[in-house]
């Protein structure tokens, strides 16, 4: 972690969806669950594959890839084939920017 903040217009993000963005060559991955949002690395910990091709089921998403399974509040891995948590950035929200601590 940098301690960069990255701000991002969430404004069209609905619950249930989520968007990837790059910063200086890290991918971000943002998820609306509910009208929470959450960021975390957007490369699953199994493959290093992006993880913004699963699929976003409540605070759970799916790697598309092989199907293991992440808490996106977390990171934590919860379903094989993953075992190792994906990274989880901080998040503060004033609107509709969402200010991300990488
Ligand atoms: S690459 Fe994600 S489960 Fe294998």
């Amino acid at each position: 972690m940098t301690n960069e903040i990255l701000s991002v217009d969430i404004g069209e993000l609905a619950p249930g969806e989520m968007k990837a963005v790059q910063h200086a060559g890290l991918s971000v991955l943002i998820c609306n669950v509910d009208g929470e949002f959450y960021a975390l690395e957007n490369e699953c910990s199994h493959a290093a594959v992006p993880l913004d091709e699963g699929t976003l089921r409540g605070c759970e998403l799916e790697c598309d890839f092989h199907g293991a399974l992440f808490d996106v509040r977390s990171g934590k891995a919860l379903a094989m084939p993953a075992t190792v948590a994906v990274r989880v950035f901080a998040v503060e929200r004033r609107g509709r920017v969402l200010s991300i601590r990488v």
